[in-house]
């Protein structure tokens, strides 16, 4: 028997009708969900990311402004409009685009980002309300897959979760996520050993290492959840993920296909926290 599919595109369109009849009834009370995103430099695959973010903002009726500054800007400029749009009312979320240029740090630049208006969930009180389990705005990519999750009946709760990759802004982030939701997390990494066997033990494995085709047949229990969080381009132009889905699909359960699987959730998901900002911001349940 072969994998049932998890369909990104298909609940991540779900979501987006729930979020825009959400903003409906905040237009009826004068309250329009804002983002602002900034990109510095000339990144390629950034002004696609920044493109669809801005897009997204006028498919659900927010409103947006895109700030695009040249590779020269110093970090200085950067902060200062940071600052600025920290105080600006009709802005409810701040993403700026990473990577950032070298001569700029990037920790300096999400320190600055109110707390409140943190719709990337990178900030470290951020990161630290995540680990308590307070509420916080959470780290999108993250937040999308335990969505993908939920939202096909897969419930973490009392399930082995295996997260292969321990970065900051998917792996450690989604454990904690997946410990929230009362799984059992085994975190991994390039350095444990026997990595398949572990893997193999998971009801749930979640693979976030960025090398391409890394997952094999073996290293999947039969009926696991597969979630490959992986975009790679493989020499022949082809995108895949860190799974070898037609080897894994066979085995799985479910299994996210790349792409089409968590990628379209992500920018949902920021979607969804600059539509809490606002909500919170005004005070509305
Ligand atoms: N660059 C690639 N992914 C992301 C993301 O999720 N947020 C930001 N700010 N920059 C990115």
């Amino acid at each position: 028997m072969s994998a049932r599919i998890i369909d990104g595109k298909r609940i991540s369109e779900e979501i987006r009708e729930e979020i825009k009849q959400e903003v409906e009834r905040l237009l009826a009370r004068d309250v329009r969900p804002g983002l602002a995103v900034v990109l510095v430099g000339e990144d390629a695959a950034s002004q696609v990311y920044v493109r669809n973010k801005a897009k997204a903002c006028d498919d659900l009726g927010f409103y947006s402004e895109v700030h695009r500054l040249p590779a020269s800007t110093t970090q200085d400029e950067l902060l200062a409009l940071i600052d600025r749009l920290n105080g600006q009312a009709s802005i409810h979320g701040i993403l700026v685009q990473l990577p950032l240029p070298k001569h700029i740090q990037e920790k300096a630049v999400i320190d600055a980002i109110a707390v409140d208006k943190d719709v990337d969930g990178f900030h470290p009180v951020s990161v630290g309300n995540l680990m308590i389990g307070d509420d916080a705005l959470l780290p999108c990519t993250p937040s999308g897959v335990i969505e993908l999750l939920k939202r096909t009946g897969n419930d973490p709760a009392g399930k082995h979760a295996v997260v292969i990759g321990r970065s900051n802004i998917v792996g450690k982030p989604v454990s904690m996520l997946l410990l929230r939701e009362n799984a059992t997390v085994t975190m991994t990494h390039s350095r444990t050993p026997n990595l398949p066997e572990v893997a193999r033990q998971a009801d749930i494995l979640v693979v976030a290492v960025g090398v391409a085709q890394l997952v094999k047949r073996d290293w999947v229990k039969p009926g696991a959840v597969v979630v490959d969080v992986g975009m790679n381009r493989l020499d022949n132009g082809k995108l895949c993920g860190d799974v070898d889905y037609d080897d894994v699909a066979p085995v799985a359960g479910w299994i996210t296909p790349v792409p089409g699987g968590v990628g379209p959730m992500t920018i949902t998901m920021l979607m969804q926290n600059t539509l809490k900002s606002a909500k919170r911001t005004h005070g509305i349940a």
